[in-house]
């Protein structure tokens, strides 16, 4: 059994992937040609954004819109202290100092407490300047933007939304990727929307941060390549891996009400039993993963345990809270105890999911996750 079925996907969309690859491969431009374009165009009106700008991955979309709005030395990126490395990692390496942010202990995104907490602790201490807030639809679940909107604007900080999980999910019918003042994705191949190797992109209404990005994203170009006017990256996206999401985001939709039914039936399994997902009024969730927490770190790793030796995959997204990193340490960290994020990790395990999975596979993991939980 695979933990995310992209062989089932890909045979679904076999036809239509073949022959977009057939065709990148016979007019020869592999990066930034016609169907990069093309993907651009049909995922910025998926969103309902103004522009997307295609990247080489994810982690580069962050650093993009880092170095697009000059963050840097001395100023202060808040994020979640439960997300991949990526949403932060680029930040300081522009020379900014993460600052963490305890999770909601039902939607396991930032706490808008805990980011306003942290915010003042930075301010208080005086050596940081607050700069901008990484809002992580994590797992799939879009952050409260509501709330985080708030904070943002009295502390006058750029809200930057990481929706690496999130393509396909929505807030009142708002789509990921179009809930900050500009936004990030991942197309690595397990996200929601993913291509067949590394690719990302930024979201902006903005025609001027348009231009800037895509200026960046090719060396710091002018008129031309060869006319620098900026540092910038190397940071494409190949046309191939484009041509691969064209058909991929023809279904997301009917993709992301199929995560729905399949996230129900777990959910209504698992009641009582686990901690399920909390999904806020008005949010879709794509459901990057189906998370339960188990009772505590114990249950959690027999359960794991025992789904290894039935041949179903688990996975633990994340074990290590980012404050408890060593690439962190030695960084700002404020009043914060992050008991809510120590907490997840401790108990937090994904079960095998995605549109194609079949209700007899689905019976088959219930099955051994409550048998596996029994013996507990
Ligand atoms: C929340 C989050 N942010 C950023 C990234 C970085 O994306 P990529 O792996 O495409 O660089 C990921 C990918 O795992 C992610 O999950």
């Amino acid at each position: 059994m695979e933990f995310i079925d992209l062989k089932a996907q890909y045979a679904a969309l076999k036809t239509e992937i073949d022959e977009n690859i057939a065709s990148v491969l016979a007019d020869t431009h592999f990066i930034l040609g016609e169907k990069e374009q093309e993907f651009e165009e049909k995922l910025a009106s998926y969103v309902g954004v103004k522009h997307v700008v295609g990247c080489s991955d994810g982690t580069a979309a962050l650093q993009l819109i880092y170095m697009a709005y000059g963050i840097g030395h001395g100023d202060a990126v808040f994020c979640p202290d439960m997300t991949f490395v990526a949403s932060v990692e680029p930040a300081c390496m522009l020379g900014a100092e993460p600052i963490f942010c305890d999770i909601d202990p039902r939607t396991y995104n930032i706490a808008a407490d805990s980011l306003e907490q942290q915010i003042k602790a930075v301010l208080a201490e005086g050596r940081f300047t607050p700069k901008a807030i990484v809002a992580v639809d994590f797992i799939g679940n879009p952050a409260d933007y509501d709330k985080i909107r708030k904070i943002a604007d009295e502390y006058h900080l750029l809200l930057i939304e990481d929706a690496a999980q999130g393509m396909g999910a929505s807030v009142q019918g708002v789509k990921c990727g179009a809930l900050g003042d500009i936004a990030a994705t991942s197309f690595f191949p397990s996200k929601p929307l993913g291509c067949y190797g590394d690719g990302g992109a930024v979201f902006t209404n903005d025609d001027d941060m348009d231009r800037l990005l895509r200026s960046i994203r090719v060396h710091g170009k002018g008129k031309s390549k060869y006319d620098n006017q900026r540092i910038g990256l190397n940071a494409r996206l190949d046309t191939i891996q484009a041509a691969i999401m064209l058909p991929k985001l023809k279904v997301l939709d009917e993709e992301i009400a199929a995560r729905q039914t399949i996230a129900a039936r777990y959910d209504q399994a698992f009641d009582g039993k686990f901690q399920t997902p909390y999904i806020m009024d008005g949010m879709v969730s794509s459901y990057a993963q189906y998370a339960l927490l188990a009772k505590d770190n114990k249950q959690r790793d027999d359960i794991i345990r025992v789904l290894k030796e039935n041949g179903i995959p688990s996975l633990v997204y994340y074990p290590v809270p980012l404050h408890q990193m060593k690439v962190f340490e030695g960084c700002f960290m404020g009043e914060e105890t992050f008991a809510h994020t120590i907490d997840y990790a401790q108990r937090t395990f994904s079960l095998p999911f995605s549109a194609y999975l079949t209700k007899e596979d689905q019976e088959r993991i219930i099955e051994a996750v409550s048998a596996a939980a029994s013996q507990n």
